[in-house]
């Protein structure tokens, strides 16, 4: 048993709840929510939000943070031997690899748009972004960036991603509490601080275009927050408002989990899962909900804000934000905190997406951690050119769609059902409350064990049909992408085959150790 003993802990209760807090707000907080709400009945978004909010999000936080602290005691990080452990059966690690693969498929492309972040805060602050002045002009100097316009090549986007790949396993290669840890203590608070004060930047904008009196801050927020009471008839808004609360607490993918199981065994679960995933609705709601829809209707209309949420939540970040702070004095500062913003939100999310398989490589290879980085940071970096080289042929979408969508959905289910329906209610009631400091209120019970796994199947189910087999059968895809696509797909086929090897070769290591019933 010293293998277990030597596993790393969280410093301080605050740090793990940063820590999952940092996890959970990212890019989805300040452009994927207010596009989401603005797409989806505005105002009247919110309701289906918060009953996803309590029923499914608050459970997952629970259940993720019991489960993943149950692995921990018996020496497990990751998901294949943690859900083991709380159902002993043949299939499951094998279901548990979706909760490395998964977080992996995510970091490959997440580490390089996060790294696009760190560069547009070098040319915010440097004032090359200020010298643009047109939409197309923007949309241009984006392509460039990336590499994709004619003529333009990658290695400046390839540098600022060297960086910020490097950033990354320097923080992990420090460990959990002298790199997670810390980085989250001081990320998260000059996150919020950015964060304030440009919402309050934007807030007293008042009306910025004379011209348009009705152009403002107020009616902005009216314009995302207005219920539109009809989207709730719609099947659509309650997909949206589902996954956006999954994509956005980070839960369903192994990350949080894998967090979990460095907690002690008396650590508080019910009022810290709880802390976490109000931190992320703070982030959310009040500081993603007034900064880039407010802004674009102030200076673009009610039309150009509409234009400005369809063109999607890069379109906004990217380009209109810093168009827009270029038309506001000190924009230029302004513009670097707002990259600097989403870097420190890119930062603290990407970090745990890789955790699990470092937790995996070392906890069950018994290696030492700083080997373990160092090994998944060669494979990393490899994987990670993918995205890089292939932006232009929709390798993104498709490691997005398989990884932060799909993963993201079904193994949430998974990890409920097997916690609640096979390992069995009562015990995992009993599990969540060890050492809480606050009970769940008891109508949870049913909640728990009905309603969140059902709910569940409903959405996986409709999610398939509306939006999953569409794209499984390739509808809309050009036929010049199709081998990439093609490509792409039996390359995560391939990842997500290694890692099942990988499992079985650990386990049939650990079971002749007398490790692993
Ligand atoms: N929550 C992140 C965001 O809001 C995105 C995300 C989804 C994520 N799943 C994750 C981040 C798992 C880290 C781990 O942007």
């Amino acid at each position: 048993m010293t293998e277990v003993q030597s596993r790393p802990k969280w410093g301080t209760k605050l740090g793990i709840i940063l820590a999952v807090a940092g996890s959970a707000v990212g890019l989805g907080n300040f452009l994927r929510f207010p596009v989401q709400a603005a797409q989806n009945g505005g105002g009247a978004f919110l309701i289906p939000y918060f009953i996803s909010f309590i029923i499914l999000g608050i459970p997952l936080m629970w259940i993720e943070w019991a489960i993943g602290r149950h692995g921990g005691l018996f020496g497990h990080g990751s998901a294949p031997f943690i859900l083991n452990r709380l159902w002993k059966n043949r299939v499951t690690k094998y279901l548990g690899t979706i909760g490395i693969f998964g977080p992996v498929v995510i970091f490959i492309y997440y580490t390089y748009i996060e790294s696009w972040l760190l560069g547009y805060a070098f040319f915010a602050i440097t004032g090359k972004l200020l010298l643009i002045m047109t939409a197309p002009g923007m949309k241009d100097f984006l392509t460039v960036y990336q590499g994709l316009a004619p003529g333009s090549n990658v290695w400046t986007a390839y540098l600022f991603f060297v960086i910020t790949f490097g950033i990354n396993f320097y923080v992990l290669y420090r460990g959990v509490e002298g790199g997670i840890e810390l980085l989250s203590k001081i990320a998260m608070p000059i996150l919020f601080l950015f964060g304030l004060i440009i919402a309050l930047r934007v807030l007293t904008l008042g009306t910025p275009n004379p011209l348009h009196p009705d152009w403002n801050i107020v009616n902005g927020l009216g314009f995302l927050w207005n219920p539109d009471f009809s989207a709730l008839l719609n099947s659509k808004v309650w997909l949206a408002a589902a996954g956006q609360v999954f994509f956005t607490l980070s839960v369903g993918i192994g990350a949080i989990l894998t967090y979990a199981s460095y907690l002690k065994r008396g650590d508080d679960v019910v009022l810290s899962g709880l802390s976490a995933a109000s931190t992320n609705e703070m982030a959310e709601i009040v500081l993603g909900g007034s900064i880039v829809i407010p802004v674009a209707f102030a200076f673009l209309g009610p039309m150009g804000a509409t234009e400005a949420a369809g063109s999607g939540a890069f379109n906004l970040g990217f380009v209109t934000m810093p168009l827009i702070f270029n038309q506001i004095p000190l924009g230029q500062f302004l513009c670097f905190l707002w990259f600097g913003l989403l870097f420190l939100a890119g930062i603290t999310s990407s970090v745990s997406l890789a955790e699990p398989a470092v937790a995996f490589i070392s906890d069950e290879f018994s290696l030492d951690r700083k080997r373990a980085v160092k090994i998944l940071g060669v494979v990393l970096f490899l994987l990670c050119q993918l995205p890089i080289f292939f932006l232009g042929q929709g390798v993104v979408d498709e490691l997005d769609f398989w990884g932060g969508t799909f993963c993201l959905v079904l193994f949430g289910t998974i990890e409920v059902v097997i916690f609640v329906w096979f390992f069995g209610m009562e015990k995992a009631w009993e599990e969540m409350h060890y050492g809480a400091e606050m009970r769940i209120p008891g109508f949870y019970k049913p909640i728990i064990k009905y309603v969140t796994p059902l709910f569940l199947f409903f959405i996986l189910g409709f999610w398939f049909v509306q939006q999953g087999l569409p794209v499984i059968l390739m509808h809309g895809v050009s036929s010049s992408l199709m081998p990439y696509v093609v490509a792409t797909r039996l390359g995560l086929i391939t990842l997500f085959a290694a890692i099942a090897i990988l499992v079985r070769i650990a386990w049939k290591r650990k079971k002749a150790l007398g490790l692993v019933e």
